[in-house]
């Protein structure tokens, strides 16, 4: 993998950068910018160098449709503001733009286009879609670790055309993670919460041979609730994942790794309803789970407490709404306390986890934080990352 730091000409190159701009979105307005934050040398190089820049990047799942309120236009002027430089949104439908539109005018060397999974072509990994996006650069920048799980056209067929490098956040993360996988000790305690349940729920088989607990929570926590013979009310939960979940279970016996799943829970009726603490047992079917109860919390905080490592990837509920986030906060709060007493050595990632993190104003109070959510959860896997192969 060539980092680009050590390219040295880069005059007047056309750079096409993949970053990952998934920033969490209200309204159109952006709640947490540390993904924006993180790239930023990347960008203050490349300006350095005088390269020409291009970024492309997702927000959401918008499913090849475009989505209005999934838009990079926020995401744009906020890099603006960052950079306190001009960068331009490309709107327009990408398969039809040419090389030859970009950089015509003197104070123009930043552009952005479009959410690019607005186009069905990026997660179908379109080989001539990528050769499209490729006739646009001369290089390529991956800057964007938190994708690279991801066999996408703008982070896994673009590199086949151009001559292809890692930014400097990537390579941040991939070292990080390297030396925080290569000095591990245990007990090693997995926290996985979150709602992304199908992209980490098939991952946690695979982490069960490596570590002496996983707890989870969050989503994926229903999953493991209702297949105990719960009833979930409304909550979300992934469908057919019965047969996963037993392969979990039985696996985690043979490997000798606990798998923790909450004992009791928060409800309520809604979102932004009042909460209530429930057995599990006692949730009614308009209901939904949104958070964990105080004995689960109880018990995490004491696997914490006889833990050498915590790897923590996916917020306990819906911490968004405060009434939601206690469970979250008590676990992060749980592992700053032994982050202080020098007893532990402490790993955070996801978008959510640093958002939550953020509000706390913990990121400092963990030994790393990754910005990557799924693509941390495979790296510790120990699988090839799409994006990186594609590098190498
Ligand atoms: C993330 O938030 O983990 C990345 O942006 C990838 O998003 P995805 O899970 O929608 O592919």
């Amino acid at each position: 993998m060539r980092s680009i730091i050590n390219e040295k000409n880069l005059n007047n190159k056309k750079v096409l950068l993949r970053l990952d701009l998934n920033v969490p979105l209200e309204r159109e307005k952006i709640t947490d910018t540390t993904r924006i934050d993180k790239i930023l040398p990347t960008l203050n190089f490349l300006i350095k160098e005088k390269a020409k820049i291009i970024i492309l990047s997702h927000v959401g799942r918008p499913k090849g449709k475009v989505v209005k309120d999934l838009s990079l236009k926020p995401i744009c002027e906020e890099l603006q503001n960052k950079l306190r430089k001009k960068v331009k949104l490309i709107s327009e439908n990408i398969k039809e733009i040419k090389s030859k539109n970009f950089f015509n005018d003197y104070n123009e060397d930043i552009f952005i286009l479009e959410n690019i999974r607005f186009y069905s072509e990026e997660e179908q990994n379109d080989n001539k879609f990528a050769e499209l996006l490729s006739n646009l650069g001369d290089i390529y920048v991956n800057d964007a670790f938190s994708c690279s799980h991801r066999a996408h056209a703008s982070i896994h067929e673009i590199p086949k055309f151009l001559p292809s490098f890692s930014g400097l956040q990537l390579d941040l993360e991939v070292n990080a993670l390297n030396k925080i996988t290569s000095e591990i000790t245990r007990p090693i305690t997995c926290i996985v919460g979150g709602s992304k349940i199908s992209t980490k729920i098939n991952v946690i088989k695979n982490l069960i041979p490596k570590f002496d607990n996983i707890i989870i929570v969050g989503g994926m926590a229903n999953n493991f609730i209702e297949y105990f013979g719960n009833s979930i009310g409304k909550s979300i939960k992934e469908k057919n994942y019965e047969k996963i979940v037993e392969e979990i279970i039985s696996l985690s016996k043979k490997e000798n790794c606990k798998i923790i799943y909450p004992e009791d829970v928060i409800v309520s009726k809604d979102l932004n309803g009042s909460p209530q603490e429930k057995e599990l047992d006692e949730i009614l079917s308009d209901e939904m789970i949104l958070d964990i109860g105080s004995k689960t919390i109880d018990k995490i905080a004491k696997i914490i407490d006889n833990s050498k490592t915590i790897l923590w990837n996916g917020p306990a509920g819906y911490f968004e709404n405060p009434n939601f986030a206690y469970g979250s906060i008590q676990i992060a709060e749980k592992i700053i306390e032994k982050y202080k007493s020098n007893k532990i050595f402490s790993v955070a990632g996801g978008g959510d986890t640093v958002s939550l993190l953020n509000n706390l104003n913990a990121v400092n109070k963990f030994n790393f934080v990754s910005t990557a959510g799924g693509a941390f959860l495979e790296y510790l896997e120990g699988k090839n990352l799409p994006g990186i192969t594609a590098l190498n």
